[in-house]
């Protein structure tokens, strides 16, 4: 079916940017459905560049002189032509192929050598380059679609002189989107919640949408950044989604016929009152033996569609979401519940940690929604079922501009653990503002919270447990900020953030500039442009920094929110402060910041293990970029910087608000470098960034000096 909407951006998989396959000579030694892709894929680049593919079963000697080839050519069987030139210049195959070309067989040799296949695994890849041929193994045809477009990525490189063996596999088993896609438009959320890129690419107009041509486009994006996981529907599950369950589960199954021949598979958002909703049941009891049979049953028939079906994300007694608590149960009550259902099938339930008062009372001070995701479920470690994956947000609030990692992370070592990051740029300027999230996440998933080598990372491959246990593979997970936007994404730089998700989730330890590099020669392929040194440098200037460009001119010291409530979009600095969400700043006319310690606080400071218990619990040690999250300090506090705490407040918001003025300027000098629609929508949305980053500025600094009243140092104006 094809859509009215007009194609989509093709992000970052132009046709250019398949320019060095697509004028090659490819062989394909795969069968299957994501062989099938691979090979079409080739096809689609051989068709706009002039190359070749030829595709062979695994199973079948090497391609014969009238074979199926495309070009009817005929050749040697070894991938080096009958003379001196090659008969192949790249050769994508499984491992168990027979009668393999002869640099394939070399590399092969070279990897047993290394044992370095055992590392490959279902999804992982060899690369090397021999007897001027390209070489790409795998033992499973998802390795293949990885290989391939690692290859993409590689672009000449990967026909250079010399290609060492590489063997590349995902280090995070699972890579999963989640949308917030509502099918109906929800009243205030509308139909993405959080979303700033239009409608939902799944659904339209209460339906399914006609546009499948756009969720494939979605899914081949997504198979290129190695992502393996989406669900479909908002974790806030209202009415009509919650039947995606059982009677519109023929729509979720269409879906999934889309994204599985790109190595994704699809997840459900479920609501836990569904027994009762759905099921006419009485109860939703997780201990209930009907309430478990109508799960084990609705979840056979979820199977019998859909076969690869991954599993259901749960949000439960959250923000008004159902869950266990309402039926006396614990929240390991809940999931296991789900995960005996799934566990025939080998899905999975992602049962969220964010779990909060959002009714607190902001009169008390004892209550710290800081500390209410470890409080409900450490105490839980090691009574989860095998295949539940507890989903933390990366930091103990939501998704700030600067948070600490959340001391859950570090505190469930008999529990799979899925990180939770936010692409959506919710509280990052909401895809108006430019803010390449790459080194955020790349600064969280490094954070050691034992400080002793062990990393977010790690904890999220399921190596970070120090119990020895096998079998503990969580995953990185994220919004998703993609909608039926021409661009996908609204701001089209905030494609970036999907790239690196993708990129960091695959391999945590990339360095996000490089990931940043590989996105900008992609997408904008500056070597094809009159000037790439320019594009290629403007687009660094405008993105390396825009994480600590935003943070800079929103709230200072990781005091968080100050967003206009509802929205979040905008400065409001006591917008939330006398609300029942439990996100203050508590400024007054000596101070600012929320005391988190143990000494004279909330304790929060006491959920982390050494040495981050310590060296949040003191002013003096506590980073300069944390310092309002945990404690409350005059304005004269004097910073590791050796500015003072409202200096510091003036001079980021003097300085940010400048910086996004310089970047627009920036930006302009692209002219005739950038595609005219891309150029339009980004100058569009730096006017923007620029009106906020002032009002931010004003705003911020007006209600500082009118607190402290302290002058700025350098006189500047301050409203
Ligand atoms: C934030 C966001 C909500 C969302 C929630 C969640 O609070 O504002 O819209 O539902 O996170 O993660 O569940």
């Amino acid at each position: 079916m094809t859509g009215d909407l007009p194609a989509p951006h093709p992000a970052w998989l132009p046709d250019e940017a398949f320019r060095a396959i697509g004028s090659r000579r490819v062989l394909l030694r795969a069968d299957g459905l994501l062989a099938q892709t691979v090979a079409h894929e080739v096809d689609r680049a051989a068709e706009q560049h002039g190359g070749s593919l030829h595709h062979q079963p695994a199973r079948q000697a090497a391609p014969h002189p009238d074979g199926d080839d495309a070009e009817g050519d005929s050749g040697a069987t070894d991938g080096s032509g009958a003379a001196d030139e090659p008969r192949f210049d790249l050769v994508l195959a499984l491992t168990g192929a027979d009668d393999l070309p002869e640099p394939a067989v070399m590399v092969l040799a070279e990897l047993d050598r290394r044992s370095g296949r055992d590392m490959l695994g279902a999804e992982g890849f060899a690369l090397a380059r021999r007897g001027g041929v390209t070489v790409v193994l795998a033992d499973g045809p998802a390795g293949l679609l990885y290989g391939l477009f690692h290859v993409v990525r590689l672009g000449e490189a990967a026909f250079g002189a010399t290609l060492p063996i590489e063997a590349h596999h995902p280090l995070t088993a699972r890579r999963m989107l989640n949308h917030w896609d509502n099918i109906d438009p929800h009243p205030v959320m509308g139909q993405v919640e959080r979303g700033y890129s239009g409608g939902s690419i799944f659904w339209r107009d209460g339906r399914l949408t006609p546009d499948l041509d756009r969720v494939r486009a979605y899914a081949r994006l997504l198979a290129s950044i190695g992502v393996n996981a989406v669900t479909v529907n908002n974790v806030n599950v209202h009415i009509t989604e919650a039947h995606l369950l059982t009677d519109r589960l023929g729509d979720v199954a269409a879906l999934a016929g889309v994204l599985r021949p790109y190595g994704i598979r699809t997840h459900l958002s479920i609501y836990f009152n569904s027994p009762v909703t759905l099921g006419g049941l009485p109860t939703a009891d997780p201990l209930d033996p009907g309430v478990r049979a109508w799960w084990a049953d609705t979840t056979r028939q979820v199977y019998a569609a859909i076969p690869d079906f991954g599993g259901f994300v749960v949000k439960a007694d959250s923000e008004g979401q159902p869950g266990p608590f309402g039926y006396g149960r614990t929240h390991a009550d809940g999931a296991n519940t789900l995960a005996a259902a799934l566990e025939p099938f080998g899905g999975v339930v992602h049962w969220r940690a964010f779990v909060y008062n959002h009714r607190q009372d902001w009169r008390d001070r004892t209550t710290d929604r800081a500390r209410a995701a470890y409080d409900h479920f450490a105490p839980l470690d090691g009574q989860f079922a095998g295949n539940v994956i507890l989903q933390v947000k990366y930091g103990p609030i939501d998704f700030q501009t600067r948070e600490p990692v959340s001391p859950v992370i570090a505190a469930m070592p008999g529990t799979r653990l899925a990180v939770e990051l936010q692409v959506t740029q919710e509280y990052t300027g909401q895809q108006r503002h430019v803010c390449y999230l790459g080194p955020l996440w790349h600064e969280v998933l490094a954070f050691e919270p034992w400080g002793d080598g062990r990393t977010v990372a790690a904890v999220a491959a399921g190596r970070g447990a120090d119990n020895g246990a096998t079998g503990f593979e969580g995953g990185l997970v994220a919004v998703s900020n993609v909608g039926d936007d021409p661009f996908w994404t609204g701001h089209p730089l905030a494609q970036a953030n999907l790239y690196a998700f993708g990129r960091l989730a695959w391999n945590p330890h990339l360095d996000p500039a490089a990931v940043l590099d590989e996105w900008i020669d992609l997408t904008f392929t500056p070597a094809a442009t009159a000037d790439p040194g320019l594009l290629r440098q403007t687009l660094h200037e405008v993105m390396d920094d825009s994480w600590q460009t935003y943070e800079s001119y929103t709230a200072p010291l990781g005091v968080g929110f100050m967003v206009r409530p509802g929205s979040h979009y905008g400065p409001d600095v006591d917008g939330y402060e006398y609300t029942p969400w439990g996100t203050y700043h508590f400024a007054d006319r000596d101070g600012i910041g929320v005391d988190r310690t143990r000494a004279t606080g909330t304790g929060f400071t006491g959920q982390y293990p050494q040495p981050w218990a310590q060296v949040y619990e003191s002013a003096v040690s506590c980073p300069d970029e944390l310092l309002l999250f945990f404690h409350h300090v005059p304005y004269t506090h004097v910073l590791h910087s050796g500015k003072t705490v409202v200096q510091h407040i003036y001079d980021t918001h003097f300085e940010g608000a400048d910086r996004v003025d310089r970047l627009r300027s920036r930006w302009a000098g692209l002219a005739g470098l950038v595609a005219p629609d891309v150029d339009a929508r980004v100058r569009e949305r730096l006017d923007e960034q620029s009106r906020c980053a002032q009002e931010w500025r004003d705003q911020i600094n007006t209600y500082f000096f009118r607190k402290s009243g302290i002058p700025d140092a350098a006189g500047r104006r301050i409203h």
